[in-house]
């Protein structure tokens, strides 16, 4: 039985259908229910769905054989697993947003909100920015709005929640976008199903098939 912890919500419900047509079938996962584990017997395969930034615990601690998570956790809490597979799906960037029209004084250390501290920490570390980083949950949006901090580092897949509140991107910091992992043991014993999986998710990315 191969276990697969995949992103709860939209994202989730893509890569699933890419895994359908990769032979892991599991019809009753789209049922409109609240439950959260699914089993086909004949396919093998049992899915978890668990919140996206969770999905990495799973499959590092081995709860879960393989997963599906964003690039953007997997840099921020490099957890120890194998990234098997960019799946080309949940595309968006991690990038730094200001006001429109600010001005970054380099004498002042930046003040900067966001959930992803390491990304943060680190992208600055490099730039050689002193800054003082303020760790916020969600709507790291209005942090600069409400005078809380200079600029956030976050996701922008639209650019439309940065629009709406007048502030745009100032410095893109990486691409981001779903990969499949693996738990590096699980690797091992279950490599037969996992390499079957990589395949056929493979020939649908090389077909361009996963959006
Ligand atoms: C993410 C991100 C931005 C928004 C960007 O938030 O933090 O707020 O999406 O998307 P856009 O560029 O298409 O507008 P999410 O919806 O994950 O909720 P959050 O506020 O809890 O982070």
């Amino acid at each position: 039985m191969l276990n697969v912890a995949l992103p709860k919500g939209r994202l989730g419900e893509r890569v699933y259908a890419m895994f359908d047509r990769a032979g892991f079938s599991c019809p009753q996962l789209l049922e409109n229910t609240r439950k959260l584990i699914f089993e086909n017997e004949e396919c093998a395969v049992r899915y978890f769905w668990v919140k996206p930034s969770d999905v990495a615990i799973y499959v590092e601690r081995g709860a879960a054989d393989i997963g599906v998570a964003g690039k953007d956790i997997l840099l921020e809490y490099t957890p120890d697993v194998y990234e098997l597979l960019d799946l080309k799906t949940g595309r968006c960037k991690m990038a730094v947003a200001a006001p429109v029209g600010f001005r970054d004084d380099p004498r002042r250390t930046l003040r900067v909100a966001t959930k992803f501290t390491n990304i943060a920490r680190d992208y600055y570390l490099k730039m050689g920015r002193e800054i003082d980083i303020v760790h916020l949950n969600g709507s790291i949006e209005i942090a600069p709005i409400l005078g809380l901090t200079d600029v956030i580092v976050d996701i922008v897949e639209t650019g439309k929640t940065l629009k709406e509140n007048n502030l745009e991107v100032t410095q893109d910091i990486v691409p981001i976008s779903a990969r499949l992992i693996a738990n590096k043991s699980g690797y091992k014993f279950k490599n037969s199903e996992i390499m079957r999986l990589v395949a056929g998710l493979s020939e649908q990315l090389s077909k361009g098939e996963a959006e």
